[in-house]
């Protein structure tokens, strides 16, 4: 293995200690991970006026172990909210172990976010990690197991490609929730960024994020953002967005072009694009991020930092009329998605 590994101080929560690795590449372009979630930590990107670093992070390891806020971490086996934690799938009822009132998000209490993964091989641009979930893992069914392999470009690109196999049919979900702030972490209210989905459906939620009444036009209490919008647009003026007090809603992509997301920075000297082959993203503008630890040991506000979480549409276990291929992964089949995001800078 390459020399772009380091072995923390710092101890994760099985009493061993974390390890991080860097990715770099031709133009300067630094990313960094830890074992402990295969947590995306740091992305550092080439401007004119120096290295910028464009995602919320932590001050230290077991900073992260004090957030609830899965930075950059790797959320599985099924991102995002399965409703009342339970699902039925060939005639079988499965009760999943709930972490939010009787729900269960982004895997559960111990979910993928929360284990460690193994490094299986590493070099100057690319990792590869690897996570065995046994059957009954959080309540979900079947052996099931993941690899993660991240990709950094010369052209500032960075790719990641999840796969998992499973012994019983199972849903699995997995994405990454990496938190941006194009004008560089601790410059403020990340609301003051663009944003673009391709996307003509999305789905409205209650106050606890769970849908109601199924996929809605964008045109519908102000959701569209097909043409490039400053996030603060208007922000408070939708109930959708009211309810949940912004943005945290799953929109249904179109793919009808290559580039499904688009956010700029509001000084405009950093782009990022974003391609994938899931249906969907989760579009998130950190409403519960107040009290996250930050990069300087102090704490975040609201809305510092978006996530965009490529993904299949919440609680898809229980909904199979959903526009979208089935989350249902079967033992003869291999989970195959991918997302990159693309950086331009000046
Ligand atoms: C997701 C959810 C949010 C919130 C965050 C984590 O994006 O949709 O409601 O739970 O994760 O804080």
């Amino acid at each position: 293995m390459s020399n772009n590994i380091k072995i923390s101080t710092e101890l994760a929560p099985d009493g061993q200690a974390y390890k991080t690795v860097t990715l770099t590449n031709k133009q300067g372009m630094k990313i960094s991970f830890c074992d402990w979630g295969a947590t995306w930590l740091s992305c550092q990107v080439p401007t004119a006026g120096g290295l910028r670093e464009v995602l919320l992070g932590c001050h230290s390891l077991s900073a992260y172990q004090k957030q609830t806020g899965y930075l950059g971490a790797t959320v599985g086996r099924y991102a995002n909210r399965i409703t009342n934690s339970t699902f039925k799938l060939d005639g079988i009822s499965y009760q999943l172990t709930p972490n939010q009132k009787n729900h269960q998000l982004h895997g559960g209490p111990v979910g993928f976010d929360q284990q460690r993964w193994q490094i299986i091989s590493l070099t100057d641009n690319q990792v590869e990690f690897e996570l065995h979930s046994a059957d009954g893992d959080q309540g979900f069914p079947g052996n099931l197991t993941v690899t993660a392999i991240y990709h950094l470009t010369d052209n500032n690109e960075f790719k990641i490609q999840f796969y998992a196999k499973t012994d019983k049919s199972t849903p699995v979900n997995l994405t990454n929730h990496a938190y941006f702030n194009l004008d560089g972490d601790g410059s403020g209210d990340a609301r003051r960024q663009t944003l673009s989905v391709d996307a003509d459906q999305y789905l409205p939620v209650d106050e606890d994020c769970i849908a109601i009444g199924g996929l809605a036009s964008v045109t519908v209490d102000d959701m569209d953002l097909r043409t490039p919008r400053q996030i603060l647009d208007n922000f408070s003026h939708s109930a959708a967005r009211n309810r949940v007090k912004g943005y945290d809603h799953a929109y249904l992509l179109n793919h009808h072009h290559e580039v499904v997301a688009k956010l700029i920075a509001h000084d405009q000297k950093v782009a990022m694009e974003i391609m994938t082959n899931k249906p969907g993203i989760q579009v998130y503008t950190g409403n519960f991020l107040a009290g996250t630890p930050n990069r300087d040991g102090k704490t975040y506000q609201q809305y510092e930092g978006i996530a965009l979480e490529t993904a299949f549409l919440p609680n898809s276990p229980n909904q199979a009329n959903y526009p979208q291929p089935s989350c249902i992964l079967n033992p003869d089949e291999q989970y195959t998605y991918h997302t990159t995001y693309r950086f331009i800078t000046k």
